[in-house]
C-alpha cells in the first residue's frame, strides 16, 4: 500500500504546482489573482499581455498532468489514471493556495493524452476548434472536457471513461462563474478589445 499511496501523493503534489502564478510572480508580470478572472491558468496569464508566459503556463500545466500519469504507470501497475486524476485534483484544489486553484483544462489535456493519446488528440482538436470558433477560452475548455469521456468510449477505452467523465465534470463545475458570465453575455473573448479580456 505504501507505493500506491506515494504515487497518489506525488501526483497531487505535482499537480498542485501553480505554474501560472509562479511564472507571473517571478517575472514581475503581476498578481494573477488581481487580474481578469483571477484564475491561475494560461488564459488569465494571457490577460497580462505576456503571450510567451501564457504559452509556458499552458505547456507546464499540461506536462505536470502527463508526467503524473507516466510516473504513476511506471511505479504501480495500472497506476497512471489514478496519479493523473490526483494531479488534476492538485491543480484545481492546491493546498498551497487554500485549495483555490485552476479550472483544470490544460492539466486534463495532459492527463488524457498520457492515458490514451488518441483521446488527447480529440481533446486538443475540440479545444482548438471551439476556442477559435467562439473566441471564448472557457467554451473551448468545457467542450474539450466533455469530449474526453465520449472519445474514450468511442475508441473502446471503456476502462478510462469513468476517470475522463469525472475530470470533465469537475472542469464544468470549475467553470460555473464562466457559465453565468456566458449566459449574461459578459464573458470576455480572447484577443478582445476590452482591457479585461485577452
Ligand atoms: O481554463 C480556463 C479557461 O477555460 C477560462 O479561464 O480566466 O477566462 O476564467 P478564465
Amino acid at each position: 500500500w505504501l507505493l500506491p499511496t506515494f504515487v497518489l501523493l506525488l501526483g497531487y503534489l505535482l499537480g498542485s504546482i501553480p505554474f501560472g502564478l509562479l511564472l507571473t510572480r517571478f517575472t514581475g508580470a503581476g498578481d494573477l489573482r488581481r487580474i481578469g478572472s483571477g484564475n491561475i491558468g494560461a488564459t488569465n496569464v494571457l490577460r497580462t499581455g505576456r503571450k510567451g508566459l501564457a504559452a509556458a503556463t499552458l505547456l507546464l500545466d499540461l506536462l505536470k498532468g502527463a508526467a503524473a500519469v507516466l510516473i504513476g504507470a511506471a511505479l504501480v501497475d495500472g497506476g497512471g489514471p489514478m496519479a493523473g486524476a490526483m494531479a488534476f485534483i492538485g491543480h484545481c484544489y492546491p493546498v498551497w493556495l487554500r485549495f483555490a486553484g485552476g479550472k483544470g483544462v490544460a492539466t486534463m489535456m495532459g492527463v488524457v493524452t498520457a492515458m490514451f493519446w488518441p483521446a488527447g488528440c480529440i481533446f486538443a482538436a475540440v479545444w482548438l476548434a471551439a476556442l477559435f470558433g467562439t473566441k471564448w477560452s472557457s467554451v473551448g475548455g468545457m467542450a474539450a472536457a466533455v469530449s474526453a469521456p465520449v472519445a474514450m468510449w468511442a475508441f473502446g477505452r471503456i476502462d478510462l471513461v469513468p476517470v475522463a467523465l469525472a475530470l470533465g465534470l469537475i472542469v464544468l463545475w470549475r467553470h460555473r462563474a464562466n457559465i453565468v458570465r456566458l449566459m449574461k453575455g459578459e464573458e470576455p473573448k480572447i484577443g478582445g478589445a476590452k482591457g479585461t479580456s485577452a
